[in-house]
This record gives C-alpha cells, structure tokens and sequence, in this order.
C-alpha cells in the first residue's frame, strides 16, 4: 500500500503528468481552433469516394490493434463499408473475441485474424509471409487494398524488445514503418487505387525538436534517461508516424506509382479506449472527467469514423492530415512538415529495416 502511495506521489511530480494534462489539452484545443478556422474561412471537406462494396470483389483491409478502442470500432466499421478486414492482434484470446463481436453485429463480415506483435519485427515479417499465403490459398486476389496502422501504447517504462528497442517506439513507429515496407509490395498489386491510413496523434504538436538518428529512432537514448520520459516518447513516436507519412507519400508520387498507393494520417482526437491502461488509475480517471466536461472525449464508435474518411477519401487527398470527422483536414506541426527532417527519419528508418532484415532473412 506505501508502495503504491509512493509510485502515485513520484508519477505526479513527474514532468510527464504536467505535460500530458497541460501541453497536450493544449495541442488538442489548437487542433480544433485549426479545425475552426477552416469551416470558417472555407476549407473544403471530402467525401468518401466508395461506398459498400460488393461480394465477389471485397476489398482486404488490414488493420493493426484490431482487439480493442479505436481499431476494434474500425474494423466493424470497415466490414459494414464491404471489406475483407484483417484483424491484427497480439492476442489470440482478444482476436477471436472481436471475431466473434463483430459477426454477432454484422452477420455478412468477412474477416481474418492473425496473432502479431507489432513490437517484433520478427513477428511482423511472420505475418507478412503468413498473410501472402493466406491469400494464395483463398480464392481472393493477392493483394490489399487498405493498410491501417493503428496498434499503439503510452507505456510508463522503457521495457526493451527483442531488438533491445524502446517498445513504445518499436509498437507505435517502427513496426508500422517495418509493416508498410513489406506490404507495399500487395499494395502495388492492387487493382484499384490503394491506401495506406496511418494514426498519429495531436500530441505531435508537443514535441518541438526531434533527432533522427539511429539511437532515437530505436528509442535507445531515451531508455538511458534516469526516468522514463515517457510523455515525451508518446509525442516522438506519433510525430515520427506523421514524418513518414509524408514521405511516404512524396516517394510514391516521384516513381511511376503516382496516385496508385495513397498515403494519409489520421488523429481520432481524445478517444475513451485503453491507451492510458498504464497510468495510475486516478490520472486516467481525472482526465476522462476533464475531457469530458470539456466535451472533447469522443466515444471509439465515434471517433472511428475519422479512420473511416481517411480510408475512404479520394485519391487526391493523399499527404493530408485527417482530424475532426466529417472528411476534414488540417495542417499538423511546422515541424512534422519539414521535408528535410521526414527525409532523415526516412533514411535512418530503412537502415535500420534492412538490418532487421539482414538478421532474420539471412
Ligand atoms: N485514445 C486516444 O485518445 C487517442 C488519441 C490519438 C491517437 N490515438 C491512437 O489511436 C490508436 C489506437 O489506440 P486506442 O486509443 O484505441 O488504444 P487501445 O484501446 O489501447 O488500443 C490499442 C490497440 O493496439 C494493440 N497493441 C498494442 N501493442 C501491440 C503490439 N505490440 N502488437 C499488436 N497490437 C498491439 C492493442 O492490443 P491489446 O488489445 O492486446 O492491448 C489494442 O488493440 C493508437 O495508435 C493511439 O496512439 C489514440
């Protein structure tokens, strides 16, 4: 019980506390005042460019971190609109349970589970070998046309991957970059035009500097500090996400690819979900609440129709910003748009992908 007492006092102490509850309450109110300021001067919003889809064609989405919050609300969302929904999960029990919710709610889902650990790239590498079978062996084309990289955490301590990664950075960026690169390939093999959604977040907005070298970009340096940053790494790796992004998509513009793997990023804004499950429970408590009077936490079945307008928006929409539902977007950071930085992070990221290849391929 002093034990418990003595973690709670230290964690409020904490700078962490203090940035979460001030600058990121701050970041979320400068988005919506962006999201204003657009409806007010005329910014035009998008609608989806498909609808429902039909049986014998069902588009393959795959989405990460399908068994709960945000991406499991996607997922049903996504088999409604007519996919194939892939769910993506780190465990078996959690997968089929969703599985299993989802068909109650909606009797006409297709859907597929596989167990993976977005933190491993191991188990990412496992699952895209596992996935191409998987569409060899089915009767449905082998390629996808929607990738949605939604598995996330806040963790409060470093707790290093196989990889000796910082898991939170392995989770949030670099498995989701690792994913991308080894699905790009059934993308490209898409018949129509196809989409890679990722979700970052307005937190972003709190980092205002970032090194992209190795030793950041695994997390390493951060897990040297006396005390787990681990507000600071939260920012860091959704403001990465966004960097990637970009560049993602200015890459695919420059090849012949141009305008067939669309690239967008999406914040579902202050979502009630699990992500704080780590925190002390008086903290997630006190933010709920303050969220809430300020009327600024949504619901996941709400907050999951912004995945749903970043997945469905038109072609042309690609390299933008999703935020506020309703097909609308705005700009993030000065420094999530900084080409030169988003190239760093692209260079740092395939050299530690090729590493990570050259150990488990051989
Ligand atoms: N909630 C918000 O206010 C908010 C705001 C902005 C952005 N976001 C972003 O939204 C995304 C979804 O988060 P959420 O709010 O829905 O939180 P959540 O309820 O905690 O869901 C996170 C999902 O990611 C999965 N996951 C975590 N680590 C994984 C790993 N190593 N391998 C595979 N899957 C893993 C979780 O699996 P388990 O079910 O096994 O835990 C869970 O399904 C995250 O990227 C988050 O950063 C959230």
């Amino acid at each position: 019980m002093m034990k418990k007492l003595k973690e709670a006092f230290t964690f409020i102490c904490s700078s962490d506390v203090w940035r979460m509850a001030l600058l990121w309450t701050i970041a979320l109110l400068f988005s919506y005042f962006q999201l204003l300021k657009n409806t007010i001067f005329g910014s035009k919003s998008t609608t989806s460019s498909s609808s429902n889809h039909s049986h014998t064609h069902r588009p393959v989405c795959v989405i990460t971190g399908a068994t709960s919050g945000l991406g499991k609300a996607s997922a049903f969302k996504l088999s409604k609109k007519g996919f194939y929904v892939v769910l993506v999960g780190r465990s078996s029990h959690l997968l089929s349970k969703t599985l299993n919710e989802i068909k109650r709610q909606n009797a006409d889902a297709r859907l597929k589970a596989f167990e993976v650990d977005m933190s491993s790239f191991q188990s990412v590498l496992k699952f895209r070998n596992s996935l191409e079978q998987w569409l060899l062996e089915s009767d449905l084309h082998s390629s996808i046309q929607l990738l949605v990289n939604n598995a996330g955490i806040l963790a409060t301590s470093s707790r290093p991957t196989f990889e000796g990664f910082d898991r939170m950075i392995a989770t949030n960026y670099v498995g989701a970059f690792s994913l991308t690169k080894l699905l790009l390939p059934l993308l490209r093999n898409s018949h129509v035009p196809s989409r890679v959604v990722n979700v970052t977040s307005f937190t972003h907005r709190a980092a205002f500097a970032g090194r992209f070298d190795m030793d950041s970009v695994t997390g390493v340096n951060f897990s040297r500090s006396k005390q787990y940053p681990c507000a600071r790494v939260y920012e860091y790796s959704k403001l990465c996400l966004l960097l990637f992004s970009y560049e993602l998509h200015r890459q695919l513009h420059l090849t012949d690819d141009s305008h067939h793997i669309s690239v967008v990023a999406v914040d579902p804004g202050a979502v009630e979900t699990n992500i704080m499950h780590e925190l002390p429970s008086y903290i997630q408590v006190m933010a709920i609440c303050s969220l809430k009077i300020l009327r600024l936490m949504q619901s996941p079945e709400d907050a999951a129709e912004s995945v749903l307008d970043a997945a469905l928006a038109p072609p042309e929409m690609s390299g933008k910003y999703f935020f506020g539902r309703k097909g609308r977007s705005i700009e993030s950071s000065a420094l999530s748009r900084d080409p030169e930085l988003a190239k760093e992070l692209w260079d740092t990221s395939c050299l530690i992908f090729n590493e990570l290849q050259q150990t488990h391929i051989g």
